[in-house]
């Protein structure tokens, strides 16, 4: 069997991640927006938020394509196209020196770059993608397809994640409540001893 080169496994597949976080939603319109709150949750989490515009932008174009491509983008979808959504999976991930997005969809078609000219409605978001990422490309799975981009943080991917800071009460059990009734009980059997 010839190799496809939609099948050549994404280049940060061997490296180490050194975070990782991931959404998955159905395939509606709403998926967008709510891909691009976790794009900037999670990038506030890494200490990474200087990248936050180009990684919404490439993320509201990924979950466009595939929502389009597999599920309803119309605002109001009907109860039968509900019953019968796909998935479609955000996934990020932290490298050294940049952070992957990657879109999952349960479509096999892959996407093509288009060369719009100006009177061609349409096909300019893989175009921002390309202008956006350093890198992107797609990669056939067992049941659909994922399209990946990698954006670049300018100053390094911090190597630990933040510590939460510990609550002052954190350990503090909750004090337990004086009972007069059993107190003066466990009194009365002392003296009795
Ligand atoms: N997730 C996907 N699954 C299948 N095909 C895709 C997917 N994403 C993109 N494509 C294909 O690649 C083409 C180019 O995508 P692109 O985002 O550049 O343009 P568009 O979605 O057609 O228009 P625009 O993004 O400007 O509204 C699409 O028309 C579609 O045929
Ligand atoms: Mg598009």
């Amino acid at each position: 069997m010839t190799q496809h080169p939609d099948d050549k496994e994404p280049f940060y597949f061997a490296q180490r991640a050194r975070f990782m976080d991931q959404l998955n939603l159905a395939a509606v319109g709403s998926a967008v927006s709510v891909s691009r709150h976790f794009i900037r949750l999670t990038l506030s989490k890494w200490h990474a938020k200087s990248i936050e515009g180009d990684a919404t932008l490439v993320v509201s174009e990924l979950v466009t394509n595939a929502v389009k491509m597999t599920g309803v983008l119309d605002r109001q979808p009907t109860w039968m196209e509900l019953e019968t959504l796909s998935l479609v999976t955000v996934r990020m991930i932290g490298l050294d020196t940049s952070v992957v997005i990657e879109v999952w969809d349960t479509s096999q078609q892959m996407p093509v770059l288009q060369k719009p000219d100006d009177d061609t409605e349409g096909g300019r978001g893989l175009l921002l993608v390309e202008e956006t990422a350093k890198n992107w490309g797609s990669y056939r799975t067992p049941r659909g397809k994922l399209v990946w981009a990698e954006i670049p943080v300018p100053e390094a991917v911090p190597s630990v994640l933040p510590q939460r800071r510990k609550s002052a009460r954190s350990n503090v059990r909750p004090a337990a409540r004086a009972d007069p009734w059993l107190l003066r009980s466990l009194l009365i059997g002392l003296q009795a001893i």
